[in-house]
């Protein structure tokens, strides 16, 4: 290696023990970022994470936990994204934006209001007072080479179809970008059946991206067995009364002939989509036991259900509460599932880059102190 070759090395590990930034690749941010299940793969691939914004104080916990920042780290970790759609500037430079924005209806009534009065309307006036809206403001100032975006599958179908209409239509039409689409199952990656729609944006529309060359694991998928552990804490296990009210809620509605109820599984199944009310009783996904009553998942368990670690690990920091644990992974992304998205995106980010100047080091702008704005 010659000392020119040294130089930049040693320049590098500085630059990444310092300031955890990686050389070369993009700079991205992570907004309703949940716990980091787009952080993990992100990270991988791109040079450093330089703005997150999540609201809830135990999400937060969990993410600074599992992404410490060094103490002269220039990333911010903002509350409640809406004051930084008001000012967007304030939001450091990046080349990838990463949401998995919550769903809110539009008002399309107002929409027909307005084009009935020969206004132009745009999605300042379609969708305001959404977070969708407020997503659309940052992506309108920063133009960013590329995002992604996450929901629940049910998107496309929302208010028969219109909410998921005028979303492509402000992200086509109004801020000017390419956009690919596809529900993905999780079940080439994990033992659980849980179904999104991702939505990836380039600005520069020859950017050859397709969703088909998805690398999806071949054969049948893993099986709960991969993720259960051996040993559980017989607090898992349901007390003789919720066990009781379980069965005699099914009951009852087996006679009022539909399927409503708990839903028992063993190693070889794969189990339903893990929800946010996991915590109330564990009923969607209870595991049977040999000579007891069924037991739920352990939040530990399900970090592994959704990919935030691998089988026989226990690398995810889980800080809270159970019912927190519960909560935070029954919101969050198959982790994998994003990975593979990561991956295909990649070499369209760089191509995409191609033009932008990305500095070496990140010059962040400190936000101006407001009220509602926690800057890190
Ligand atoms: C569907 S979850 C995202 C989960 C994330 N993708 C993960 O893997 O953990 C949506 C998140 O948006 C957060 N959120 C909702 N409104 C927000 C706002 N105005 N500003 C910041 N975060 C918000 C919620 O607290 C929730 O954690």
């Amino acid at each position: 290696m010659n000392a020119r070759l040294r130089l930049e090395k040693l320049r590098q590990t500085v630059d990444v023990r310092c300031t955890g930034a990686r050389p070369g690749g993009f700079r991205f941010i992570d907004l309703f970022a949940g716990i980091g299940g787009f952080r993990i793969p992100f990270e991988g691939i791109g040079r450093q994470c330089v703005f997150t914004a999540e609201r809830d104080r135990f999400c937060r916990e969990t993410y600074s936990a599992n992404f410490p920042e060094p103490a002269n780290s220039e990333h911010i970790f903002a509350e409640d994204m809406r004051p930084w759609a008001d000012a967007p500037e304030k939001i450091p430079a990046h080349e990838v934006l990463l949401a998995g924005f919550p769903c809110q209806p539009f008002s399309i009534a107002g929409v027909s209001k307005k084009n009935a009065l020969g206004r132009p309307h745009g999605f300042l006036c379609d969708t305001q007072g959404t977070l969708f809206y407020d997503l659309a403001r940052i992506i309108d100032h920063h133009q960013p080479p590329a995002f992604l975006l996450e929901n629940v599958k049910n998107l496309e179908r929302h208010d028969g179809g219109k909410t998921f209409a005028t979303i492509i239509h402000v992200l086509e039409n109004e801020l000017g970008y390419r956009v690919f689409h596809r529900v993905i199952s999780s079940t080439p990656w994990v033992p659980q059946k849980r179904e999104r729609i991702f939505i990836v944006g380039f600005r520069d529309h020859g950017i050859g991206f397709d969703f088909d060359q998805l690398a999806v694991p071949e054969g049948d998928g893993p099986k709960l067995g991969s993720i259960l552990d051996r040993k559980v804490d017989p607090k898992y296990t349901l007390t003789e009364n919720m066990w009781t009210y379980l069965q005699g809620y099914r009951e009852k509605h087996r006679k009022a002939g539909n399927g409503f109820g708990f839903a028992l599984f063993d190693p070889n199944d794969v189990a339903r989509t893990l929800s946010a009310r996991y915590c109330k009783d564990g009923s969607e996904i209870l595991i049977a036991q040999k000579g007891n009553r069924p037991r739920r998942l352990t939040p530990r368990e399900c970090a592994r259900l959704m990919g935030f670690e691998k089988p026989g690990q226990t690398d995810w920091k889980i800080p809270v509460s159970d019912t927190q644990g519960y909560r935070q992974f029954g919101n969050a992304v198959v982790v994998p599932v994003v990975k593979a998205i990561a991956q295909l995106m990649q070499p369209r980010i760089i191509e995409a880059m191609n033009g932008r100047e990305v500095p070496q080091t990140v010059q962040v702008p400190l936000p101006l102190p407001e009220p509602g704005i926690a800057a890190e």
